[in-house]
């Protein structure tokens, strides 16, 4: 994804951490440039500290991804989101995603909805969301999320992350779920960084 810039639209956007990522890739030279497309978020001081943050204007919220049609959002290469976790989390009463659980960890097929209405699909998609999405409890559902990407055309890569082996003093493990259009690409998780970090 060199040489160009990448057009991106982000779900559940909160405050915008996987935007800053990318500021951080342009800054270290990993990537050209990027631009925000569009974000959807709810929660309005979510969405004021995302335009502040980010130096955006809020006509860039898309709003509820429930309301969101495929049609009216504009071509992006890669979209993000980071469904929310409160139902799979350990934290949380696991009450699970399935499709018809109405909870809301169930939003993240919303994404799966909107990829299948669009009329050209982002060539890179990526998925967040807590370890525990992993288990024993929600393996099914997750292949049946994941089977549903693969239906649409993507090849898929997924792995938990340890932030503590990436230069973050937390043990903060997360589920990273890569879609890609085409299945000629040789994607793979960067390698732990021997950083020597104490996690806290
Ligand atoms: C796990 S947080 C994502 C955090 C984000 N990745 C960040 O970097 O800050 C989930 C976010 O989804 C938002 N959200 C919940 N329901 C939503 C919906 N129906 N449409 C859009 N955003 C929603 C929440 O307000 C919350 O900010």
């Amino acid at each position: 994804m060199t040489n160009k810039i990448i057009k991106v639209g982000t779900f559940f956007s909160g405050i915008g951490s996987p935007e800053k990522a990318l500021e951080k890739l342009k800054s270290e030279g990993y990537i050209d440039d990027y631009n925000l497309e569009f974000f959807s978020e709810i929660d309005k001081d979510a969405i004021k500290s995302y335009c502040a943050i980010h130096n955006i204007n809020q006509e860039l919220n898309v709003g509820n991804i429930v309301n969101i049609k495929g049609k009216d959002l504009p071509y992006c290469d890669l979209w993000i989101g980071g469904f929310p976790c409160q139902d799979i989390s350990c934290a949380g009463k696991m009450k699970g995603f399935d499709i018809t659980s109405s909870t809301r960890s169930s939003l993240g097929w919303e994404m799966i909805r909107l990829l299948g209405e669009v009329e050209t699909k982002p060539k890179y998609v990526i998925f967040e969301n807590v370890e525990n999405i992993t288990s024993k409890k929600f393996k099914e559902t997750l292949n049946l999320f994941k089977r549903d990407l693969i239906d649409l055309g993507y090849t898929l890569y997924d792995k938990v992350l340890n932030a503590v082996d990436y230069g973050i003093p937390q043990t903060r493990k997360r589920y990273f779920l890569v879609a890609i259009l085409d299945n000629n690409h040789n994607f793979k998780f960067p390698e732990p960084i021997n950083n020597d970090m104490r996690s806290i």
